[in-house]
């Protein structure tokens, strides 16, 4: 029997060209495992009303981890425009599975680093070299929203001093989207951001919040990131507003080295981060529980070029290497790592997004060469 069991859903998109890539770098790298093929994304939702079918969180529930592709998610509208006629109507609602996964698998943290390898010529700087956590779980991404607004939750809410002046809005003309933050939630993500702090010797940790204004659940995420910080002596706790976050990261983003942060401000904070280290080519990312873990590229699906083996494997070489990590696979990791950096120095096999015009499959090849060295 194989050492690890690894679920392989490619997804939507270039999903399939990047888990390709991915398949390259594995087997060269010859890791002990057994790959079992999954089901999940755009045509599923289409042909059976559910992105995520149940077969797939079984075959998750029989593996170690999963290897994920990219997933194309749409608004409610949009999608249900989508699915088959035979299936309208009849209750079915698009969720984006990637979320969904995130929930069901109590996947608290999202990791996502965002490091400037030397040589590439996107970087915003060298010098780049910070890990974005993120809640995964909760916060605006809870899923518990409304459209209408019922009655009797209006009549809740309209107890709330700063709820009157919605109360004479009809409720067909109001949407509800609730950000909910447990204090487990956020001690969980705030610890996880901390731990990495010490293990890889970082000296700061910087909550992204905005609680001047969201003053609840911005205001908890505060509390508890300041009582967890005393627990780490040597590590200083920096508190930065979302909207200044946004300008510092561009102003000085060297000066950064692990943000924390809820699930929205988290999503839009890592995307800005992943292009200051070349764009979302180069962006790796961890979705990690207890039990459980799913490696995906922060990038989406790219549907315009699925299929052409253009886009940049880079993003999905590097969530591999989170892969091997979380397996205890170091000495393959580091060997990966390495020939990354090497073929982005060396610069000579190149994907368009940094102007080359080699393949997505060439430059697997290529980091396959550089791991035999
Ligand atoms: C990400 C993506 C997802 C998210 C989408 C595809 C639902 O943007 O992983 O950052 O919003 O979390
Ligand atoms: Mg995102």
């Amino acid at each position: 029997m194989a050492r690890h069991r690894i679920a392989i859903l490619p997804g939507d998109g270039i999903g399939r060209d990047v888990m390709d890539a991915a398949k390259i770098v594995l087997d060269k790298l010859k890791l002990d495992a057994e790959y079992i093929p999954g089901d999940v994304g755009w045509e599923f939702w289409k042909s059976e009303g559910n992105a995520l079918p149940e077969r797939t969180s079984k075959l998750l529930r029989n593996t170690d981890c999963c290897l994920f592709g990219a997933i194309t998610s749409k608004s409610k509208e949009d999608s249900e425009k989508e699915l088959n006629p035979e299936l309208k109507d009849k209750g079915y609602s698009y969720y984006s599975p990637i979320v969904k996964l995130r929930q069901e698998f109590n996947l608290h943290t999202n990791m996502r680093p965002c490091k400037a390898y030397k040589g590439n010529p996107l970087n915003f700087r060298d010098d780049i070299d910070l890990v974005v956590f993120r809640e995964n779980t909760e916060g605006l991404y809870s899923g518990v929203e409304y459209y209408p607004l019922p009655d009797e939750l209006m009549a809740v809410l309209a107890k709330h001093p700063r709820m009157k002046r919605f109360t004479t809005v009809p409720l067909e003309d109001i949407a509800l989207s609730c950000r909910i933050i447990t204090r487990t939630g956020a001690r969980t993500i705030i610890r996880q951001a901390f731990e990495y702090a010490r293990k890889s010797g970082r000296k700061n940790v910087t909550l992204v919040e905005k609680p001047n204004v969201l003053r609840e659940t911005g205001g908890l995420m505060l509390h508890e990131a300041r009582d967890i910080v005393s627990e780490y002596p040597g590590i200083e706790l920096q508190e930065v507003n979302i909207d200044a976050m946004c300008m510092w990261l561009v102003k000085n983003p060297q000066d950064y080295q692990v943000l924390v942060c809820a699930n929205l401000f988290g999503d839009i904070t890592s995307d800005l981060c992943a292009q200051l280290v070349g764009g979302l080519g180069f962006a790796p990312s961890a979705n990690i529980g207890n039990n459980y873990a799913i490696f995906e590229p922060t990038h989406g699906s790219a549907p315009k070029y699925t299929g052409q083996y253009k886009v940049n494997p880079m993003a999905m070489l590097l969530t591999v290497k989170l892969m091997l990590d979380y397996l205890g696979e170091s000495e393959l990791s580091g060997r990966l790592e390495e020939a990354i950096a090497r073929v982005i120095k060396e610069g000579k096999i190149r994907t368009y997004d940094i102007g080359g015009n080699a393949s997505t499959l060439e430059v697997a090849e290529e980091v396959t060469r550089n791991l035999a060295l």
